[in-house]
């Protein structure tokens, strides 16, 4: 019954160490959230949990979103696999997973059940260090500031000259307005943005997309980001509220396929 957590970079990510029958006892449950929430992501290498084991594991940390099969959802570029496939190229970009909801998630878990012969890391960095870090007379600046985030935005991503048909069916997700910066009931503060981010409320448009970019520019520097090289059978967990993610590429027919469950989330964005 071994149990031990290791920094892998001073802002983001940690290693777990423990063997199953310690992780699915949910003995140390509090203190691998409390490990989540202060390093944004954890790693259990080679862990090969099947997906019983998975859902198992995700409960002992919180509320289980039913999504997918029985709560695993299939992220793959194979449409055979997942008929949705094609939104989950939106992943190759800079995002928070479900920043259209009032409470986004509080955190996603990625079995890699297969991984890409070449590319497809995953990547992470931290927006709580990232807003820790900036200038007293920017966090000054932005901090009445609200952010509108869609769907759409993020799928123009993919792609910039969609059919009307494409456009209508990513604006029936509706928009949401969030603050710039999330004043988490813990006291951190982090950055609310990501490729869903479209535009700044009340400042002229572009002026708004260029701080967007900036401050993605700003979080996702080298000593902000762990990036994850997968080995068939790890386990890699993000705390949503205080990272980005995204995959580097990786080729659609490279038969690359990750099990995700997902905690609900259980602070609005205030
Ligand atoms: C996700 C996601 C990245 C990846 O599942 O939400 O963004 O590397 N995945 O597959
Ligand atoms: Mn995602």
């Amino acid at each position: 019954m071994s149990f031990s957590i290791e920094k892998i970079k001073d802002n983001i990510g940690v290693e777990i160490k423990a063997d199953k029958e310690t992780l699915l006892s949910g003995k140390h449950s509090t203190e691998i959230r409390e490990a989540l929430e202060a390093n944004g992501v954890f790693v259990l290498k080679e862990i090969n949990f099947t997906s019983e084991e998975q859902l198992e594991f995700t409960k002992t940390l919180g509320h289980v979103i039913d999504e997918g099969e029985g709560g695993i959802y299939k992220v793959t570029l194979d449409t055979k696999e997942n008929e949705h496939a094609d939104y989950l190229k939106g992943a190759f970009y800079w995002h928070m997973d479900g920043s259209t909801l009032d409470v986004p998630i509080l955190a996603s878990l990625l079995n890699g059940f297969k991984p890409s012969e070449t590319g497809g890391n995953t990547e992470f960095c931290s927006t709580y260090v990232g807003y820790e870090d900036l200038p007293e007379e920017d966090k000054a600046a932005y901090k009445d500031l609200r952010v509108v985030h869609s769907l759409a935005a993020a799928q123009y991503y993919v792609h910039p000259e969609p059919t009307l048909e494409q456009i209508s069916t990513w604006n029936m997700m509706p928009s949401r307005t969030h603050p710039l910066v999330w004043a988490h009931e813990s006291g951190r503060k982090s950055l609310v943005i990501g490729a869903s981010a479209s535009h700044i409320e009340g400042m002229d448009y572009e002026e708004g997309r260029a701080l967007l970019h900036k401050l993605r520019i700003h979080c996702t520097q080298p000593k902000y980001v762990y990036s994850h090289k997968w080995t068939k059978g790890d386990l890699v967990a993000w705390d949503n509220t205080g990272t980005l993610h995204r995959a580097t590429h990786y080729p659609a027919n490279s038969g690359r396929m990750m099990h995700r469950t997902k905690l609900e989330g259980e602070e609005p964005i205030a």
